[in-house]
Formats: C-alpha cells, structure tokens, sequence
C-alpha cells in the first residue's frame, strides 16, 4: 500500500530530477590567449559531442552584426585586451545556449574577471551544472608566439599583435588569474599542460570527459 509520505517522496524527487535535467551541463575552459583553448575544444566536440561556445568568437560575431548597438564598444576591449560588460557577454552565451538542441557546453574563455563570474552566477546559477573548470596553463613566451603565428597565417584578428598581446596577458594574469584561484579552492579546477603537442595534451583531456 502508498502512504502519503511514499507519495510525496516520489513526487518530490521526480520534480528533484526533472529540474536537474533541465540544467546545462557546463564545463568552463579558460587559459591564457593562445594556450589552446579553441583547438582542443574543437576535438572534444568532435569526440564527446558536446557544444563549443567561445566568448571571443560570440563577441566577434556580434562586433561583426551591421547595425549592432555594441559593435563599437566591443571592438574597443578587443582591441585593448580588456573585459565586455557581462551583461552582453551572457546574453550571447545564453541566447546560443537556449538555441541548441544540445545540453553539454563548453564555454570557452568565460568568466574572464569578478564582474563576468558574479554576472553568470546571478543570471545562469541557478540553471547550469558547473561539472569543472578546464585549465590550460601555458608560459607567457610559447603564448605569445601561437597567437602571433597565428596572426601571421591570417587569422584576421586585431588582437593578435604584441601591443594587444601585451594588455591580453596583463588582463588575464589580474583579472583572469584569481577567478581561476577561486574555482581552484573549490576544488573544481581541472589544470593541463598546453606545452606539449596538440595529440597529446587531447589524450589527458580525454580521461575528464570519458
Ligand atoms: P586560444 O583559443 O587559447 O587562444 P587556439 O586554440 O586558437 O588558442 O590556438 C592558438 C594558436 O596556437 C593556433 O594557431 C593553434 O593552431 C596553435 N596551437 C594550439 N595548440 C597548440 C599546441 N599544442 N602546440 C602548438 N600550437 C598550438
Ligand atoms: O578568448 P579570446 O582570445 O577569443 O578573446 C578575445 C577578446 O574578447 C578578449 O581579449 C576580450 O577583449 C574579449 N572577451 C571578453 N570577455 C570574455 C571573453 C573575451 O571581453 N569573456
Ligand atoms: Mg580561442
């Protein structure tokens, strides 16, 4: 026989369960410019299926929009390596959230500093599942190079040159750096060394997804 207390405990944990699968599944990836970030989320998108949101690229994209209202201002902390307000930087993310069919995210190159993790957190707290911060930690000097090779083979970005390169690395060991700090005391950084070849470092990323 049902007693009462069985039935709300089932309803209770059917409703507990239902709006735990409604979450985003979200894994952070952060770095400095040029550790890697997007190349290794393109394989573990490839691997493991899930969805690749780079903060960067949404910003680009948005700057690129005729006729967008933020187009200016964006251009200008790209340009100057330093932060977007994170009222749009989470707007982008969660409108592409809301628009895949998928649940599994990596968001690459977010929280960059206090106001982008304390804006998530206000706005996508509650409706996201952090499983782990991914960590690509790389020495300025190897960085620094990639993002130039990169601007040498064409990348088209404003940002890959040394003055830029310069106010990035500044922005990301102040501002970026203790919000990796922060994650890091809760236990929820998960650090890689980007040095070695592309293959290799995915094998160790591999096991944080399998
Ligand atoms: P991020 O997204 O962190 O800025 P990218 O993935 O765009 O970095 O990589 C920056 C540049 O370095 C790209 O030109 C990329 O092809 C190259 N690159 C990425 N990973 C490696 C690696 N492990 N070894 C050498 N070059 C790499
Ligand atoms: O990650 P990526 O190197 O593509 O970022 C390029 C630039 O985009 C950053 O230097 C910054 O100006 C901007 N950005 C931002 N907020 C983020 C991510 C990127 O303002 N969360
Ligand atoms: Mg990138």
């Amino acid at each position: 026989m049902l007693n009462r207390f069985m039935v709300v405990s089932w309803v209770s944990r059917t409703v507990h369960s239902l709006v735990m699968a409604a979450k985003y599944n979200v894994v952070f990836v952060l770095g400095g410019p040029g550790a890697g970030k997007g190349t290794q989320c393109a394989k573990i998108v490839e691997k493991f299926g899930y969805v690749h949101l780079s903060a960067g690229d949404l910003l680009r994209e948005e700057r690129a929009k005729s006729g967008s209202e933020y187009g200016e201002l964006i251009d200008g902390h790209i340009k100057n390596g330093t932060i977007v307000p994170v009222e749009i930087t989470c707007r982008l993310l969660e409108r592409a959230m809301k628009n895949s069919e998928k649940n599994d995210f990596l968001i690459d190159g977010f929280p960059r500093n206090k106001n982008n993790y304390e804006g998530w957190n206000k706005e996508m707290g509650d409706k996201t599942d952090l499983k782990f911060v991914l960590f690509f930690t790389c020495p300025l000097e190897v960085c620094t190079q990639r993002c130039l090779d990169r601007g040498a083979a064409g990348s088209g970005r404003t940002d890959d040159n040394i003055e830029s390169l310069k106010k990035r690395f500044d922005t990301y060991m102040n501002a970026t750096m203790p919000i990796i700090e922060h994650y890091e005391s809760k236990g929820l950084v998960r650090t890689i060394d980007a040095t070695r070849d592309v293959d290799e470092i995915f094998d160790e990323v591999s096991k944080l997804f399998a």
